[in-house]
């Protein structure tokens, strides 16, 4: 049985399975067949934070599938009320088939996955967004791009960024992160992505000016300067984050056919402008429903090793 709870475990010929289902996936439902892969199946689905694409896509997702979703928020489940997670788990996991989790720590989620009997889902922590980096990279591929493709990620050094850094240094892509002094990204994380970056070629590099990462770049993405749970800090941020918006101006730097990708919520004038958001928003909304693409080809890829011993 295997969860998916951050990239970091998967090799980069089970990434690309995956990306591989989810457009098959995508095309026969695109025709109007049937995906019957999970009949019968239930997904759990534990949110501690606010959703739209992820709840949505889940829940869409594994009713095509033939399958049903419970949406279960934490401020009305007893883990809200004190009961440990692992009890949690030990319940919910005998009674479904799979589950997703939103949750702030990436500890939480761990300590989930390790008591659960059914495979456990990163609906996105404090450290990690993989299921968004699936789809990503899926759009990337519908858009011409690919392995040899520069990637610039330009903002906060956070759970999207991490993400960035685990899908480049597994599939060997050249990624430049550019976030401001004091919101790098997580050392050890770095660490583990360098790392990973040996054995896969990958070219990661670090800097604190936007225009350097994004100097002929065949993709620029960005992601909200203020994360969920960092609300009290909003004001502070959006100042020292002042320089880092992509907009026209910057994302011309880029390669002519460059394209923009944004996970959303999207906070225009602050991380994007309007003008960039906009005129990119063919690729922006297509990647958003690629979440839903991504979703099913990670559950039915997940089912698919259940009764596999590792
Ligand atoms: N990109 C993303 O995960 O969106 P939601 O927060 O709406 O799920
Ligand atoms: N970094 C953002 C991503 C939202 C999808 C957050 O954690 O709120």
């Amino acid at each position: 049985m295997r969860h998916f709870l951050t990239l970091a475990d998967f090799s980069k010929d089970e990434i690309l399975e995956i990306i591989d289902l989810a457009v098959k996936i995508k095309k026969q439902t695109k025709m109007g067949e049937k995906v019957p892969y999970m009949e019968n199946k239930t997904l759990a689905m534990i949110f501690e934070k606010s959703s739209t694409r992820t709840r949505v896509s889940f829940e869409v997702g594994i009713y095509q599938l033939g399958g049903v979703g419970l949406f279960l928020s934490s401020s009305d489940l007893q883990i809200g009320r004190g009961e440990p997670i692992k009890d949690t788990s030990r319940v919910i996991s005998s009674m479904c088939d799979m589950v997703m989790i939103r949750t702030y720590e990436h500890e939480k989620l761990e300590e989930f996955a390790k008591y659960s009997k059914v495979p456990v889902i990163n609906g996105l922590t404090d450290s990690y967004h993989p299921v968004q980096l699936v789809t990503d990279y899926l759009t990337m591929l519908e858009f011409g791009k690919g392995e040899n493709s520069v990637v610039a990620y330009v903002g906060d050094g956070n759970n999207m960024a991490h993400s960035w850094l685990m899908l480049s240094a597994i599939l060997g892509l050249e990624l430049r992160v550019a976030t401001p002094k004091g919101y790098e990204c997580d050392s050890k994380i770095v660490e583990r992505a360098l790392e990973l970056a040996k054995s896969s070629g990958a070219k990661i590099i670090f800097t604190n000016e936007p225009k350097e990462a994004v100097e002929g770049a065949d993709v620029v993405t960005t992601d909200t300067w203020i994360s969920m749970g960092q609300e009290a800090e909003k004001e502070k941020r959006v100042k020292d984050f002042k320089g880092f918006m992509v907009d026209k101006e910057l994302f011309s730097l880029a390669k002519d056919d460059a394209i923009f990708l944004h996970c959303l919520p999207a906070y225009r004038g602050w991380e994007v402008s309007e003008e960039l958001f906009e005129e990119q928003s063919k690729v922006i909304f297509q990647e958003a429903e690629n979440r839903l693409h991504a979703q099913k080809g990670i559950m039915v890829w997940l089912d698919s090793k259940r009764g596999e011993v590792e």
